[in-house]
């Protein structure tokens, strides 16, 4: 039976990676995007699907705010969707910090936001299933091991920064709401690949590096991510989609073999770049006032439904560097902006 699925921030880096994901693998399925277009969205990263015949006539895109209740009550009532995909959310833990007014937009999307989404299908009788993108963040730093999902605390538990405290409430809201909709979190790892915005770590590098200046990393760059190929989070939505329960959580981690530092993320850009590693990474003071050392989750519950992720990161990140080096218009007007955040 094909399929109609209301997507959320599909302009974002995760959607729209989803988004051209599904509709080529699925083409039969329609694509409903919902996208503020905030500083992170933008909708030339969903080119490959409007300038395709196929794809373009199961694509269908509406620009406004998930917290504008008759918007996404008349989109729900309109299009009825059978899922939906909620990645809309703000994103970068820099900008959660510093000013309250900063927190305030981070709660306000991602909570009041996901809030406003679940309440409408549920006053609208829509009985549709709903996979809430959360994040590894919710568990807190993990020093060692690798949290299960049953592990989380609740929203007030261990989460650190206001974005991964937004979205630890948000985790809680939608499995609150598992009796009423077909409710499935997923917690992804850091995520990496084309169409992220500069302002993250490995984008924000390999594009420094292209304009001939160093990556910058912060403190001794000794932090440990689980540094997850977006695809196989799209591909890991898929599997949720297909084979979740509802009412459960599931983590989504490539759990990197050795784990990798920021330090030796830098390293490997620079060695797949060939440059020179003295001249074009420096270490600088790091800005944030506390920066968690490690996430780690375990990802036994979604193996068994048939999902892994793929292996080769030195690839990965060689077929990411290839985006940003066929990109650079798309990149460049938005790097100025992304730098502001550091230098102001
Ligand atoms: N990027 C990662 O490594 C990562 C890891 C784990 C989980 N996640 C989660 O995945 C989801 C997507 O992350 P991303 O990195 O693609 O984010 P992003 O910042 O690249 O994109 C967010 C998108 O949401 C849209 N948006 C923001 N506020 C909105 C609103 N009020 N109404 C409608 N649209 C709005 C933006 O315009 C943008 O297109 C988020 O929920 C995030 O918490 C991300």
């Amino acid at each position: 039976m094909p399929k109609k699925i209301l997507v959320t921030g599909g302009c974002g880096f995760i959607g729209s990676n989803f988004i051209i994901y599904w509709l080529k693998n699925h083409p039969l399925d329609i694509v409903i995007n919902l996208d503020k277009i905030t500083y992170a969205g933008n909708k030339k990263y969903l080119s490959e699907i409007t300038k395709n015949k196929d794809c373009k006539k199961r694509y269908k895109f509406f620009k406004g705010n998930i917290r504008n209740v008759k918007l996404v009550q008349r989109i729900l009532n309109k299009e009825n969707p059978d899922i939906i995909v909620h990645f809309a959310a703000e994103t970068h833990v820099t900008r959660s910090e510093g000013a309250a007014e900063n927190a305030k937009r981070f709660f306000d999307t991602n909570v009041a936001g996901t809030f406003i989404l679940l309440e409408s299908c549920v006053q609208l009788n829509k009985h549709l299933r709903f996979i809430q993108i959360s994040t590894d963040e919710v568990y807190g730093e993990v020093k060692d091991g690798f949290r299960k999902e049953s592990e989380k605390k609740s929203g007030f538990g261990k989460a650190t920064s206001p974005y991964a405290k937004t979205k630890a409430i948000a985790d809680d809201l939608a499995l609150s709401y598992s009796d009423k909709l077909d409710v499935i979190v997923a917690r992804p790892t850091n995520n990496f690949g084309p169409r992220q915005n500069p302002e993250k770590l490995l984008p924000r590098s390999i594009t420094n590096l292209f304009l001939g200046k160093p990556i910058e990393i912060w403190g001794e760059g000794n932090e440990i991510r689980d540094w997850l190929y977006v695809e196989d989070t799209a591909r890991a939505i898929e599997t949720l989609i297909e084979k979740g329960k509802t009412g459960e959580a599931y983590n989504i981690g490539a759990n990197n073999k050795p784990e990798i530092t920021n330090k030796e993320i830098a390293e490997l850009l620079v060695e797949i770049m060939n440059l020179n590693k003295e001249k074009m990474i420096k270490f600088v003071p790091n800005p944030r006032k506390h920066h968690d050392f490690r996430y780690g989750v375990d990802t036994e519950k979604i193996k068994k439904l048939g999902w892994v992720p793929s292996y080769n990161i030195k690839e990965l990140f060689t077929k990411t560097i290839d985006w940003y080096k066929e990109n650079k218009k798309i990149w460049l007007s938005l790097k100025k902006e992304a730098e502001k955040l550091y230098n102001d």
